[in-house]
């Protein structure tokens, strides 16, 4: 287990929580890996029917951690950590529910397009600068976005950088449902329990079916991953990083 990602068990329901409060839940190499880890072995294990993620009160991420994209586009080396994150997403075999409260910028935002059920809060701002930044949109949610909420939505959030609040992201079919902050915990454990009770089996294939083939996606993110590895290395990328690092400076 990772300092910063918390995995536990309980019956059917397998609960990923991001921890990582001081940086609003950023999202470090090993807690990429850690994510991976904790959703490969609870698709392995017979028991487990469903998983649940979490962040922090007021902040589910602010999305990839950007000293770790500021140190590739200073020359240094990426590695699998985040490929490994979004196959084990985008290949899922059992639904995966989350609940957003607060900050959910970038991946904060994109991972909850694989997600099969979404419960956020009032509070909640989805959010993903990827042009701003210099980047391009990741995790499939070039293909997913607009197959979710049409190309004008998708556009104005991944093109535009538009923030979507919880009422527009349920509007727009982003997220499933609004929650008080104080019953969000367990209104999404709420909705895995009922996930959890269904047949498991009848259920894996109703959700396959939905789904249909991944192989498209899958090569979505591919295709993603080589351009977001480029446009790290871009003046555009690296002047955006230093604005951020150095925008407390005065
Ligand atoms: N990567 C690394 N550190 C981050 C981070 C990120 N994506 N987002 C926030 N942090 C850090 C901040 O640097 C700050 O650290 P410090 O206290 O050591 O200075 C801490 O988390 C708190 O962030 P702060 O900006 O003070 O909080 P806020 O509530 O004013 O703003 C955000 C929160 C998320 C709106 C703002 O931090 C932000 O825009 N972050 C960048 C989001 C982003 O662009 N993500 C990448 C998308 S591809």
């Amino acid at each position: 287990m990772n300092e910063h990602i918390l995995v536990e068990k309980r019956g059917a329901v397998t609960i990923v929580r991001m921890n990582r409060p001081d940086k609003k839940n950023a999202i470090t190499r090993a807690m990429y890996a850690a994510m991976a880890k904790a959703l490969a072995e609870s698709d392995a294990d017979a028991d487990v029917r469903v998983r649940v993620l979490f962040g922090v009160p007021g902040a589910f991420s602010s999305g990839n951690d950007l000293a770790d994209f500021m140190a590739i586009a200073t020359g240094g080396e990426g590695g699998t950590e985040v490929y490994d994150f979004l196959l084990a997403l985008a290949s899922a075999g059992k639904p995966i529910v989350s609940g957003v409260d607060g900050i959910a910028v970038g991946i904060g935002t994109t991972i909850n397009l694989h997600c099969d059920l979404t419960l956020a809060t009032p509070r909640t701002e989805f959010r993903t600068p990827f042009v701003d930044l210099g980047l391009v949109p990741e995790a499939g949610s070039s293909l997913l976005a607009p197959a979710v909420l049409g190309r004008q939505n998708a556009f104005a959030l991944l093109g535009l950088g538009e923030g979507f609040s919880a009422e527009r992201a349920k509007a727009a079919g982003l997220i499933y449902d609004v929650v008080a902050e104080e019953e969000l915990e367990a209104a999404t454990l709420a909705a895995a329990d009922a996930i959890a009770r269904k047949p498991p089996e009848a259920l894996r294939i109703a959700r396959d079916l939905m789904l249909g083939s991944r192989e498209a996606l899958v090569a979505r993110i591919k295709e993603e991953g080589a351009q977001f590895r480029a446009r790290l290395k871009s003046d555009e990328a690296r002047e955006a990083f230093m604005a951020f690092m150095n925008r407390k400076k005065g």
